[in-house]
């Protein structure tokens, strides 16, 4: 059967990928960011998972403000690198995984969640920066992504987005999802987006270490008490885009304790500001004992 043995949790910054496209990753301003996803990089070789499920938001790139589904889940064999204005970033084309996809529709759909399946979509930098800081560029030889990978886009951009309880909840319905799966598959769920950033407004360019990390401390040890925080309280703390946060607690929702198993490893943690407009965080966490 199918298994979840780690999560990832990582910002994401347009400005990001741009550094890396133009190779501007070791100028000082940014070394120090893509120094912190050193040990993931590595990381990722050796877990080498088979399926990535990858939590993340579209910018009002596939779904425009016309129509906007609060969890949509990518069912198609491959997702195209969007173009936001500037070109498609110059990464490879997102391979999905279809069997895999639609076996967690049909079982969170029965579970009472309802996803839109979504069997044609571009993905934007919500997707595909959290790939390059995991794994790197992919060399011209070998031009492709360790593993297919799920895209799960989440409604963060326009209110009502959902709350981090409903998240939580979400990502329990995942893992017993994938835990149905009747295939031996290493599977990670990365949850992305955040940390404290505003990009509008009187507030713009606000960040908020302390909540940051007090985010980060509870996510890790008392995933619960960070499922309650209220969207209101995200939004002062956190600033506007912060609210990007909620997506973390679908990743840690299918960690096994949350359905009483042990309790996960921390693999590791970053955090480091600045990065553009946001305060980037990140962490591993190994599920216990359920490499397959
Ligand atoms: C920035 C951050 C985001 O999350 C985003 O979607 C766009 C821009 C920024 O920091 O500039
Ligand atoms: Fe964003």
């Amino acid at each position: 059967m199918a298994r979840i043995t780690a999560s990832v949790y990582t910002s994401h910054v347009p400005a990001i990928g741009a550094a890396l496209d133009q190779g501007k990753s070791q100028e000082p301003y940014w070394q120090p960011v893509f120094a912190g996803y050193d040990f993931s990089k590595q990381w990722m070789k050796e877990q080498r998972p088979d399926v990535i499920f990858l939590v993340y938001n579209d910018h009002a790139t596939a779904f425009s403000l016309e129509m906007i589904p609060t969890f949509a889940i990518g069912t198609a064999a491959q997702f195209a690198p969007a173009d936001e204005g500037y070109g498609a970033r110059p990464v490879p084309t997102v391979i999905g995984h279809p069997a895999l996809a639609s076996h967690i529709a049909q079982s969170v759909i029965q579970q009472d969640f309802d996803l839109t399946i979504v069997n044609k979509m571009d993905v934007d930098h919500g997707l595909t920066v959290p790939l390059s800081l995991m794994c790197g560029q992919p060399p011209a030889d070998d031009f492709r992504w360790p593993c297919p990978v799920i895209p799960f886009a989440v409604n963060v951009v326009q209110y009502p987005v959902p709350s981090g309880r409903r998240c939580f909840m979400l990502g329990q319905a995942i893992r017993k999802a994938v835990e149905s799966f009747d295939e031996d598959l290493n599977v990670h769920i990365w949850g992305t987006g955040g940390m404290s950033h505003q990009l509008q407004g009187p507030r713009a360019g606000l960040i908020n270490k302390e909540f940051d990390n007090a985010f980060l401390d509870q996510l890790i040890q008392n995933p619960e008490a960070a499922a309650s925080i209220a969207h209101i309280d995200y939004v002062r703390e956190a600033g506007s885009e912060g609210i990007e946060l909620v997506m973390w607690l679908i990743a840690r929702g299918a960690m096994a304790d949350i359905a009483g198993g042990p309790a996960p490893r921390l693999a590791h943690r970053f955090y480091h500001v600045p990065a553009s407009n946001t305060a980037v965080g990140h962490l591993i966490l190994e599920n216990q004992g359920t490499l397959p």
